[in-house]
């Protein structure tokens, strides 16, 4: 049994967007939100990054999902399973089955800004767990956590060390509010990236074939689509920069020459110069101490940490306090 819930405004392909544009192409230096990477091709592009070998967060998430996934349903004895962020919901499918053969799972509410990832993950779960009640959510993990379907107890995952693309006070924000949608006791599960040697952290953001820079040019496709502008995607060199202080792999897109770009829907021209950098995402690597710190200033208890053989990646699981 599938059902697909839009909570996105209709508008928000124009209106959410263009307010977006506008702000971050006026900011200083100039920005885009990283959401809005996600269309069909984006959701595309993302699953075929998981499969680079630079990119290591995937296999190391699932390794700990896959030795902990048992210890874990017998702690929380999860009836609802909500991912946020939850893409093609690959990884999850081994917290699906050991909650399912703990016998506690009843449904399982995938949440994603991508109509057409979402779409297909939960129809093929679907297919693949029958029994299972699968109900989709298209939204915004930032506004659309309220009111969320499901028995008690709950659990919150939230995979792929997407949280690290939040800057640190919209993750408190973030955070904070995961808190106010959880009943006390009910879980959230956390996958974040740890902070590693610069040699390794780069190139899992800047691969040799190149597919992270058609992922990082095609929000520029998006708003050509959607907002008739006139940016051409190939003359933005991709460039992913560590930040040793903030301890963030910085995503940028830099103008290979001076341009000036039409944004129509907008009535808007924007102007770069040669070498000027676009930042489209920030992707922050964490500490032990830093995530439980984090968790605990909203409000959790942090209950399990969990990492990978080579400590690449953690999860964490919290509780509610
Ligand atoms: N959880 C998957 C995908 C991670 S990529 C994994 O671990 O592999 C990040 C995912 O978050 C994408 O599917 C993207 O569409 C989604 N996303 C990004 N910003 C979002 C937002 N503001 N609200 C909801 N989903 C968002
Ligand atoms: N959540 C992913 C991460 O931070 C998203 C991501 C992976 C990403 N590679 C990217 C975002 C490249 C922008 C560009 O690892």
């Amino acid at each position: 049994m599938t059902e697909i819930e839009n909570r996105l405004p209709a508008d928000h392909f124009d209106r959410a967007l263009a307010a977006d544009v506008r702000a971050g192409l006026s900011a200083r230096p100039k920005t885009l939100p990283p959401k809005w990477f996600y269309d069909a091709e984006g959701s595309r592009l993302f699953e075929r990054i998981t499969e680079l070998a630079e990119y290591y967060p995937t296999r190391a998430e699932a390794e700990i999902l896959r030795t902990r996934a048992a210890e874990l349903a017998g702690l929380t004895g999860a009836r609802t399973l909500v991912e946020l962020g939850s893409g093609s919901s690959e990884k999850t499918r081994l917290l699906l089955d050991a909650l399912g053969e703990h016998g506690s799972l009843r449904e399982f509410v995938p949440l994603d800004v991508s109509e057409s990832a979402l779409r297909e993950a939960a129809e093929k779960i679907a297919i693949d767990y029958p029994g299972l009640g699968v109900h989709g959510v298209v939204g915004d993990f930032a506004t659309d956590l309220g009111g969320l379907p499901g028995a008690a107890p709950r659990m919150l995952v939230f995979l792929g060390g997407t949280i690290g693309n939040l800057e640190p006070p919209a993750r408190a924000e973030f955070l904070a509010g995961l808190r106010s949608v959880l009943e006390p006791g009910e879980w959230l599960l956390l996958g974040t990236d740890l902070v590693k040697d610069p040699a390794v952290l780069v190139p899992a953001y800047a691969d040799a074939a190149g597919v992270t820079a058609e992922f990082n040019r095609n929000v520029l496709r998006v708003v050509n689509r959607e907002l008739g502008a006139d940016f051409e995607p190939e003359s933005f060199e991709h460039h992913a920069v560590w930040d040793p202080d903030r301890e963030w792999i910085e995503m940028r897109l830099r103008a290979r020459r001076p341009m000036r770009v039409r944004i129509a829907g907008l009535g808007l021209d924007v102007e770069f110069a040669e070498g000027e950098e676009l930042r489209t995402e920030v992707s922050a690597k964490f500490r032990r101490a830093g995530i439980e710190a984090e968790l605990g200033a909203a409000g959790f208890t942090p209950v399990r940490y969990w990492t990978d053989r080579e400590q690449r990646f953690a999860v964490t699981l919290a509780r509610r306090a």
